[in-house]
């Protein structure tokens, strides 16, 4: 059984979000009520924080396993477009409520979204699923890219736990979530959460670097990371509190930056690697991802990855 259990075993498993991107790009201007404007470009794309996540470990050649819900009809898409990145689709179970959508729109200087979270708003039911639960138990690591529910976050992280999966969060721009002081419980359970500036001001009241260090070390482990944008990122431990900067790149979209940065941080937490190097990975995966269009065109392979830290930290 337990030998069983190591051979089906999966680096990674990400739990979150998934949709259906529709991304307009080239418009002339934004139509007013009543009016069509015609769109140059248009490209359909799997997206949401999970599926960018684990599409940026699967470049770094972890095995993972993406949990969500979805349109049945629209489950051999995912399958296939997933597949290519080599993302393993068995963990997406068919919902009435169909696919989660979200249309963009792009001009030069902005965007606009429409979102349709159709059967997204039903994952708390994914998350107390028996055998859902034991596949998640059987994999290394546990991402959840989701504002996870308190309830859901008490009984199942103890049992994630026991089992010896290590886990981290990042509930994006959540901010009835992390308005919540309930809530910072979870953030304190998971072994990394993973917040950004504007995030930590929801939960904390203060984006600085002195309150997110004050928070890890008086309520939590002791350990932690925040997001900065093109300053990179914060490191806090017991003893110190420091920043590592992204690689200088060209920028040119930073949709899905922090979420490519979850990847990197998870992918050496996975290689027993220390938080300084785990923050490393991460800004390097996080300004990659920016130098393309989209979320998943310039996710690193992991020989990009090694020559970008030779270049960046030295090793
Ligand atoms: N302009 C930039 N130049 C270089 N690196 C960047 C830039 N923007 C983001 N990054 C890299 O990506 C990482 C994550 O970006 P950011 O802090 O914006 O996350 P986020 O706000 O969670 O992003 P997202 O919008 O994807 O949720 C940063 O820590 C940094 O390493
Ligand atoms: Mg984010």
């Amino acid at each position: 059984m337990a030998l069983q259990a190591t051979m089906n075993a999966f680096d990674v498993a990400v739990v979150g979000e998934v949709y259906i991107d529709h991304v307009f790009t080239g418009l002339a201007s934004w139509p007013r009520p009543g009016e069509e404007v015609l769109s140059r470009g248009y490209v359909r794309e799997p997206g949401g924080g999970s599926v960018n996540t684990a599409c940026g470990l699967a470049r770094l050649g972890r095995s993972v396993r993406l949990f969500g819900l979805v349109g049945a009809v629209d489950m051999p898409w995912f399958t296939a477009r997933l597949g290519d990145f080599g993302v393993s689709t068995q963990g997406l179970r068919a919902h009435p409520a169909g696919t989660g959508v979200t249309a963009s729109a792009s001009m030069d200087d902005d965007r606009g979204f429409f979102t349709y979270k159709g059967a997204n708003a039903e994952l708390g039911q994914l998350l107390t699923d028996e055998d859902v639960i034991a596949d998640l138990c059987a994999t290394r690591h546990v991402h959840f890219a989701l504002p996870l529910e308190r309830g859901i976050a008490q009984s199942l992280l103890p049992r994630l736990e026991r089992a010896g999966c290590t886990t981290s969060l990042d509930v994006g721009f959540s901010p009835e979530w992390l308005g919540n002081p309930l809530n910072r419980d979870t953030c304190l359970e998971v072994d990394y959460f993973l917040p950004n500036q504007k995030e930590c001001g929801l939960l904390l009241g203060s984006d600085q670097d002195e309150a997110f260090t004050r928070f890890v070390r008086k309520e939590g482990f002791g350990h932690g990371a925040l997001k900065l944008g093109p300053a990179g990122a914060l490191g806090v431990d017991r003893e110190h509190a420091w920043r590592v900067k992204p690689p200088r790149v060209v920028v040119r979209d930073t949709t899905g930056a922090g979420d490519a940065f979850d990847a990197g941080f998870i992918d050496a937490l996975l290689d027993g690697r220390d938080l300084n190097t785990c923050l490393e990975r991460a800004c390097i995966c996080g300004a990659l991802c920016a130098t393309e269009a989209g979320a998943l065109a310039g996710l690193p392979d992991i020989q990009q990855l090694g020559s970008f830290h030779e270049q960046t930290y030295g090793g």
